[in-house]
């Protein structure tokens, strides 16, 4: 017999704060996914292993420690370290940016820069503008916020002053963006900028993929466009964010932010009781990195390396699933889009099928917090090899024909009604 007075007298536990539940399963999948044998993960965007600069970065590690045990070991200023602070300034001002240290806030990477965006210009139910889809990893680090989204419209020629007004701020890719690898042109470079100086919204560019082009030349980046005949930065409406996590090393976990004086205060207040400091030793390789030319050094490497990717997945996918999958092909970054042609079909069971068969695949769900996209993957090219971006298509379209579906059926319209509307 039960105890009723046992039961009832039982402490209720922790009681987890609503936004957990609503949290996707998509990042912690692609970690787990690392550890099985044979897998082949297109799933994330990894750096492939062997671009990263090990030994260099071990030599100027140990250096560090000895020349600089404070800084390194010590606490440190919460904006980060002065001289990282204007090392970076120095690398924009050489873009025609007219940035100084006060306008640089070091972060642990761009992840740590998008919770500290969501945390001074969100409160709760607020509007924050972007284009949908859009990073996953922001709408993470933006969910205990509890914002709502508004399409941008920008590839559909929307209003983007309307779209803007009232926003928290508005978030933009503009350099391939993830997941869609779509390079916005001079010309919406131009409307965007204007956009936020009409409506008076921040606007945010992340800006983690803009070292990575394998066409052509860089377009300026909407902060460059900003900076035109400015003096200083104190009426900028650009926010951007940059780290070394897609050019040197995601591990260091350095980037940063730039922008307004009084922005890089209120978020240097944001950043005081979320780490109190960044890591000093990562700041100090990165001062040395930066100063070296190590940057430069592995770029070309890096480009050679991913442009073959590139081109080799694409190559496979036409060659494998031509048929049930379209896609643009991005000038740069580490991402291919396909838009299923067959909008029947369910996304989440291709991941789970094709994880069985042994390619992990990137459902396109958690970048559409409007639930507004047709059914998407995201095929990530950076980290295996051409041999292994065959097989993985191979393998992807396998589990294509193994659910049943039917080779070319096109029921994908040729704009999506939700995205215009
Ligand atoms: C658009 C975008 N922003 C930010 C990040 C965060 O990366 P990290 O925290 O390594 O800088 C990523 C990572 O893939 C990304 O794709």
């Amino acid at each position: 017999m039960t105890d009723r007075s046992l039961i009832d007298s039982r402490p209720a536990g922790p009681r987890f704060a609503p936004w957990l539940a609503k949290t996707n399963p998509f990042t912690s999948r692609n970690i787990a996914a690392a550890s099985i044998p044979g897998l082949i993960n297109l799933s994330g965007g990894m750096p492939d292993p062997s671009l990263l600069p090990a030994k260099a970065l071990s030599a100027i590690a140990a250096q560090a420690i000895l020349d600089y045990p404070d800084d390194c070991l010590g606490y440190g200023p919460t904006p980060g370290l002065a001289d990282l602070r204007e090392t970076v300034a120095q690398r924009f001002r050489a873009r025609g940016v007219p940035a100084k240290a006060e306008n640089v806030l070091i972060t642990a990477s761009g992840t740590q820069a998008l919770d500290l965006l969501g945390k001074i210009f969100t409160t709760s139910g607020d509007t924050i503008a972007c284009e949908i889809p859009s990073y996953a990893g922001a709408f993470d680090a933006w969910r205990p916020r509890n914002p709502t989204y508004r399409h941008l419209g920008l590839r559909e020629g929307r209003d983007l002053a309307a779209r803007m007004a009232g926003a928290a701020f508005t978030y933009m890719i503009p350099n391939f963006s993830n997941p869609t690898g779509y390079l916005v042109t001079l010309e919406e470079r131009q409307k965007l900028l204007a956009a936020a100086r009409v409506s008076g919204t921040p606007l945010v560019e992340d800006d983690p993929y803009g070292a990575l082009f394998y066409d052509g030349e860089p377009l300026p980046t909407l902060l460059e466009l900003a900076s035109k005949g400015q003096e200083n930065l104190d009426d900028c409406p650009i926010i951007h964010l940059g780290s070394l996590s897609k050019q040197l090393a995601p591990g260091m976990r350095v980037g940063w932010i730039i922008a307004a004086p009084e922005t890089i205060r209120m978020l240097s207040t944001a950043k005081q009781a979320s780490d109190m400091c960044s890591n000093g030793l990562a700041q100090r390789m990165a001062v040395k990195a930066m100063q070296t030319g190590l940057i430069e050094e592995c770029h070309p490497r890096i480009i050679a390396l991913y442009r073959a990717r590139r081109n080799a997945l694409c190559a496979a996918m036409a060659r494998h699933i031509g048929d049930y999958v379209r896609w643009e092909v991005p000038a740069g970054g580490m991402f291919v889009w396909g838009t299923l042609l067959d909008t029947t079909v369910d996304v989440e069971r291709l991941v789970d099928l094709g994880m069985q068969a042994g390619v992990l695949i990137g459902p396109g769900e958690p970048f559409d917090p409007l639930g507004i996209v047709p059914p998407s993957i995201r095929l990530s090219f950076t980290y295996c090899d051409e041999a292994k971006l065959d097989q993985g298509m191979a393998r992807l379209a396998q589990t294509f024909k193994a659910m049943g579906v039917q080779p070319g059926a096109r029921t994908y319209p040729a704009t999506s009604p939700s995205l215009t509307s």
